[in-house]
């Protein structure tokens, strides 16, 4: 019998001011996606911006139904976009923020399980980390170095 710890360890920036340029530029375009998110249910907006190797930038956001399920966040349709548009360009990061319009949301909003384990695909398909940047509607933005980090001792491709 033995203990095993998983240490993770993020980057939290005070604001998106304390970004790198490019960077900065990511989170504006996904915060810009976010406003069009199509939430008429939950009122809570998310937005993802991709920065793919060649510069190109894919963007989402969340998508509802009338049937729940049938929904999607925005993480996945901005993942699943590039994936179908743009098979085999490495994904090199990806930005999130999410908004509700019921409360303020200032502190930084991780994405849900499903979405990590979706993101956390493509980087082992792509054998390369993904870097990811998330927050609220404003505020702090957490930094996480690869989707690894943010999804220790997953299910991947290798556990089939
Ligand atoms: N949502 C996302 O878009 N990303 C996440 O990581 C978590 C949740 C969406 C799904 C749904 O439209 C709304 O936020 C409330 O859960």
């Amino acid at each position: 019998m033995k203990k095993i710890e998983i240490v993770t360890t993020f980057i939290e920036y005070d604001s998106m001011a304390e970004l790198a340029a490019q960077d900065k530029a990511l989170m504006e375009r996904a915060i810009q996606v976010r406003k069009e998110a199509y939430a008429p249910y939950s009122k809570f907006r998310v937005g993802a911006a991709l920065l793919l190797e060649d510069g190109t930038i894919v963007v989402g956001s969340n998508q509802e139904n009338a049937a729940f399920p049938s929904g999607l966040c925005a993480e996945r349709t901005a993942i699943f976009y590039a994936g179908a548009v743009h098979p085999g360009k490495k994904i090199l990061k990806i930005a999130i923020t999410a908004s509700s319009d019921m409360k303020l949301t200032n502190s930084p909003i991780p994405p849900c399980g499903a979405c990590r384990q979706s993101i956390l695909e493509y980087e082992t398909k792509q054998e390369q980390p993904i870097e990811m940047y998330f927050m609220g509607a404003e505020g702090k933005v957490c930094y996480s170095p690869s989707l690894v980090n943010i999804l220790p001792f997953h299910f991947e491709k290798d556990s089939i």
